[in-house]
């Protein structure tokens, strides 16, 4: 089943789908340097952790084979130390766009760690830029097929716990948060992979999600990913989770993730912690679903999980409020933005994560299968799966 896509490349060429200006506007916007990368990730034209991990590793192999073609070579292709002293600071910058994504860094570090490796083996500066060309390239290609991987996993254990409680395992309903399909990653996704995994296989009922306020990636993103493919569902404001496991059968509650410490405890989109509590009340499954990059095994728990705080302006207004949008005085569409609050308003709360307790959480999904705690624990053990 394909969903929509967040990069597409062409050679050297990379474009991403603006996801600001969605669902009421499709545009695919070139990325021509690492710099054109940082900024679409630090303003959210491309957002969700493995996706800007994506785009930060193509940009370095673009930027790298555009190099490679010209003519004279530039100066930094001449020895293996100006490479290094060129795509270090590159890695760097790339990495401080977004804090709270372990993907990315763990990208920007896979390339460093190609980069010191090739040099070390004594190869010479063109061959080292190939060699972090096809390294580049791999972290986005990678992505996809764990996708289907983790999918699979999650969906398929989701369905023996079901019948273990004496469900037939059929018409299963399933809550998500924000926006982990195929926008947020190279493709399929993580958490609404699992989602579509019931799909295909004929065992979803109906995916439930909430608009995720105030960036709104379930009501813009994850309603126009579900709306593409066709896969019934319902969406529902952050406020009515409560309502919602009172009143329907709801089966599991699957998110994504941003950053999992090695105690299992999991940053993602601020809501999340919301909808593991309500869980915990109701008896219902929380999965976690996110690749093995995701898991960082340098933080112990979740206090030590870095947490981005988004402008204050951006918890003022909602998006894609009128349609059609609007152009600006340089022709250029921008995405009609209507303020909810008085202007100037000061004492303004705006975290775009929070952290789930590992406690609440039932199962972590990755590629490489299923972990849940042992018998009384209240913390998962991760460096067993890592
Ligand atoms: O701020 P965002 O939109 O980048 O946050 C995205 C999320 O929190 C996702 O759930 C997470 O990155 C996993 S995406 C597969």
């Amino acid at each position: 089943m394909s969903g929509l896509t967040s990069i597409k490349t062409t050679g050297d060429q990379i474009h991403i789908i603006n996801q600001l200006l969605l669902p009421h506007t499709f545009e695919y916007i070139e990325i021509n340097s690492t710099d054109d990368a940082h900024d679409a990730i630090k303003s959210m034209k491309i957002r969700g952790a493995p996706a800007i991990a994506s785009l930060a590793a193509l940009s370095v192999s673009q930027h790298l084979s555009r190099a490679r073609q010209e003519s004279p070579e530039p100066e930094f292709l001449k020895s293996p130390e100006a490479l290094k002293s060129h795509v270090e600071p590159i890695l760097r910058y790339l990495f401080t766009a977004r804090p709270t994504a372990v993907n990315l860094g763990q990208a920007t570090r896979r390339l460093s760690d190609t980069l010191q490796a090739s040099i070390v083996a004594g190869k010479d500066a063109r061959s080292i830029a190939d060699d972090l060309i096809v390294e580049s390239k791999k972290v986005a290609d990678e992505d996809v097929g764990r996708n289907k991987e983790m999918s699979k996993w999650g969906g398929e254990w989701l369905i023996e716990q079901v019948k273990k409680k004496g469900g037939s395992g059929e018409r299963l309903n399933v809550l998500t948060v924000c926006n982990t399909g195929s926008l947020a990653t190279s493709g399929y996704g993580t958490a609404l992979g699992l989602i579509t995994y019931l799909h295909e296989t004929g065992k979803l009922n109906k995916a439930y999600y909430t608009q995720s306020a105030p960036y709104h990636q379930g009501s813009r993103l994850t309603a126009l990913e579900l709306q593409t493919m066709k896969i019934p569902s319902v969406m529902i404001c952050d406020t009515m989770v409560g309502s919602l496991f009172q009143h329907y059968d709801i089966h599991a509650v699957a998110v994504g993730a941003d950053r999992i410490a090695k105690n299992g405890d999991t940053a993602n989109k601020i809501g999340t912690y919301n909808a593991a509590v309500l869980a915990a009340r109701h008896n219902i499954p929380f999965i976690v679903v996110a690749p093995i990059t995701t898991v960082d095994l340098e933080v112990a728990d979740g206090s030590g999980i870095p947490i981005e705080h988004r402008p204050r302006l951006e918890a003022c207004i909602t998006r894609g409020a009128i349609h059609p949008p609007s152009l600006n005085a340089s022709g250029v569409k921008e995405q009609a933005a209507v303020m909810i609050t008085p202007p100037d308003l000061e004492g303004i709360y705006n975290p775009s994560f929070d952290v789930t307790p590992a406690e609440l959480i039932t199962a972590i999904v990755t590629e490489k299968g299923v972990a849940v705690k042992a018998e009384g624990a209240k913390a998962f053990d991760l460096s067993q799966v890592v």
